[in-house]
């Protein structure tokens, strides 16, 4: 059976489709076989995985280990009315990742989310909160994680994400652009995604 894993946050520009492309392209690059779905409207995904990334669709007959699944923002987390096409994406995943930027502000727009994901994940599936754009030399980018974690009730990936140009440049250069030190923190990022 393949492992979902999908990228949450109603809070828009955080890096949901960027963390995507990332580790799907690094699990693909490591012989796993990745199927990309989009969810999203915008469709970021999708064009970058057919025009950018240039990335083989799986051949037929050959099932994934691993799918994908970039989401949008702009949805209704709110418990008491949650949109059915939401319950039932958080309810299909085995890993649910909230990517976050590193920051009160951004901690605490994901709340609703958060709450909404522990409310109707499966009972075997694993959520994790995926720091992106770290600024670790600011006062903000230096705060402790697993504090951070405690507080939202919900594990901090040990592996967070800088704020790099050579992730930003993925979106027109493709995966080929990460190399040295930020390639190998994707890999990480991944596996401790997929364990
Ligand atoms: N770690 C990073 N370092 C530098 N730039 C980043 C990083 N992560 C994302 N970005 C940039 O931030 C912008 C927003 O990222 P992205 O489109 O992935 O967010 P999103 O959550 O998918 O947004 P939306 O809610 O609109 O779908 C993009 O320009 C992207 O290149
Ligand atoms: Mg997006």
């Amino acid at each position: 059976m393949a492992v979902r894993i999908s990228f949450l946050n109603q809070k828009g520009g955080v890096g949901k489709s960027t963390c995507s492309i990332l580790v799907g392209a690094a699990l693909q690059s490591a012989g796993y076989q990745v199927q990309f779905e989009d969810m999203d409207p915008q469709g970021s995904l999708a064009m970058w995985v057919s025009h950018v990334g240039k990335l083989a669709p799986l051949p037929e007959g050959v099932a994934p280990d691993v799918i994908i699944c970039d989401t949008p923002g702009r949805i209704d987390v709110s418990a008491s009315s949650p949109d059915p096409f939401f319950r039932d994406l958080i309810s299909r995943s085995d890993r649910l990742v909230i990517v976050a930027e590193k920051s009160l502000f951004s901690t605490q727009a994901s709340i609703p989310m958060i709450e909404s994901v522990k409310q109707f994940m499966s009972p075997t599936a694993r959520a994790m909160i995926l720091f992106n754009k770290v600024r670790r030399r600011t006062l903000v980018g230096g705060q402790n994680e697993e504090e951070m974690g405690r507080d939202l009730g919900l594990p901090v990936l040990k592996n967070s994400l800088p704020l790099a140009a050579a992730y930003e440049s993925t979106q027109i250069q493709g995966f080929s652009v990460v190399v040295s030190k930020n390639r190998e923190r994707i890999f990480s990022l991944a596996l401790e995604i997929l364990r």
